[in-house]
């Protein structure tokens, strides 16, 4: 092993990330076979195989995310990450989650690099492993990768929310892509007892890991479990640029109220923000600064399906008297997220982990606890 993915090994196992079955998956798979000749690290700061291989060798196996790929491989786009290799952290934490040894068969949707598909391969075999990738680009360059590397996985170009109906049943199906609604297909391709994990999430907040078991009624159930923010699968992207797009304070009437409430729970609590998502999921949040001494930020709460939006303007002199927020459209989005927010505080402010969430081919039902505690 290279110095450097010695140590990322041993930062897994530190982290407590890396189960015992993995660890020789993690040795043998070698990260940055499965990286592009110039990749980026978190500062922007761009490393060239060629002219610095100590640089790039360090951001390959450093634990960061490292994107592949901006705008769907679109030219000259706004630089929006659609692919990338994902953090080891998070990389070894799902795996682990999967539980998943030889003999038992996986479908991953989003092959991306082909990292996380050698490491099934490498622990389950590559006849047991599938894996589905809608850029054909990506999926050509990963499966390059993965043969060059040893593998033989099997790399599907195609729509992976369909699933891999002629792979199928499989015992686990991993999505290393965010989702709003899990796909049926995943739940209909799956083994009684068998596991379902994948990223989840809404506009509002993205995300947390959703881990559902396949009961023999064919629907999954299951809790939700980990700080987990993916990008999402094509279809089920949220609306961007919404605060340029729909809020134009001078020429839209707005009411103007005042409030005591901070934005550092609501929207800073990580679970406080998960259990708001899911009161009002197509809101989407965005803070903006004003000033770089961090103290002075606006928080927009933006519906782009009936154009509403709310602005909680946050500057330190006026803890005292009170915030200003303005509310324009049919919906009145700040009101809502504070009903929102004192539901989850008279529920005792439950941790995201305590809601889980039940899919049928009908529906997609979340709740607290337990399936009576249906969320509204
Ligand atoms: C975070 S990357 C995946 C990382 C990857 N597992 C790895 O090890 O490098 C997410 C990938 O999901 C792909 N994707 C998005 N929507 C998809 C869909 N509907 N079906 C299959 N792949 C999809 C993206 O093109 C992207 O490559």
């Amino acid at each position: 092993m290279l110095p450097t993915h010695e140590e990322l090994v041993a930062r897994l196992e530190q982290a407590g990330v890396l189960a015992r079955h993995w660890r020789t998956a993690f040795e043998r798979v070698e990260r940055h076979r499965f990286l592009p000749d110039r990749i980026s690290g978190p500062d922007g700061v761009t490393a060239d195989r060629s002219r610095d291989p100590g640089h790039w060798l360090g951001l390959a196996y450093a634990d960061i995310p490292i994107v592949t790929q901006v705008d769907d491989g679109a030219e000259n786009g706004p630089g929006y990450p659609t692919s990338s290799a994902s953090q080891p952290t998070i990389v070894a934490d799902m795996l682990r989650r999967l539980d998943v040894f030889p003999g038992r068969r996986v479908l991953e949707i989003g092959t991306g690099t082909g990292y996380n598909a050698a490491l099934l391969s490498q622990l389950l075999g590559d006849a047991a492993v599938t894996s589905v990738e809608i850029d054909a680009d990506l999926a050509e360059t990963a499966r390059t990768r993965l043969r060059e590397a040893g593998f033989g996985t099997f790399v599907v170009t195609g729509d992976g929310t369909l699933g891999c109906p002629s792979r199928a049943p499989f015992d686990r199906v991993i999505c290393t892509a965010a989702v709003q609604r899990v796909p049926y297909p995943w739940i209909e391709q799956t083994r009684s007892g068998g596991r379902i994990l994948t990223p989840w999430g809404n506009a509002f907040h993205n995300g947390v890991l959703a881990d559902l078991t396949v009961g023999p009624d064919a629907t999954a159930r299951g809790r939700f479990g980990g700080d987990a923010a993916f990008m999402w699968v094509r279809a089920q992207r949220v609306p961007r640029r919404v605060v340029e797009a729909f809020v134009r304070p001078e020429e839209q009437a707005f009411e103007s109220t005042r409030t005591e409430l901070h934005p550092y729970e609501p929207i800073g609590d990580f679970d406080a923000s998960f259990a708001i998502g899911l009161r009002m999921p197509t809101v989407l949040n965005r803070v903006e600064f004003s000033e770089d001494d961090g103290q002075r930020y606006t928080v927009y709460l933006v519906d782009p399906e009936t154009a509403s939006w709310a602005s909680w303007r946050i500057e330190p002199e006026h803890r005292e008297t009170g915030h200003e927020v303005r509310q324009h459209g049919p919906r009145e989005l700040f009101t809502e997220l504070e009903a929102a927010y004192h539901w989850w505080r008279e529920r005792g402010r439950p941790v995201h982990a305590r809601f889980g969430l039940t899919v049928s081919a009908e529906r997609q039902s979340v709740w607290l606890d337990d399936e009576t505690g249906l969320v509204p």
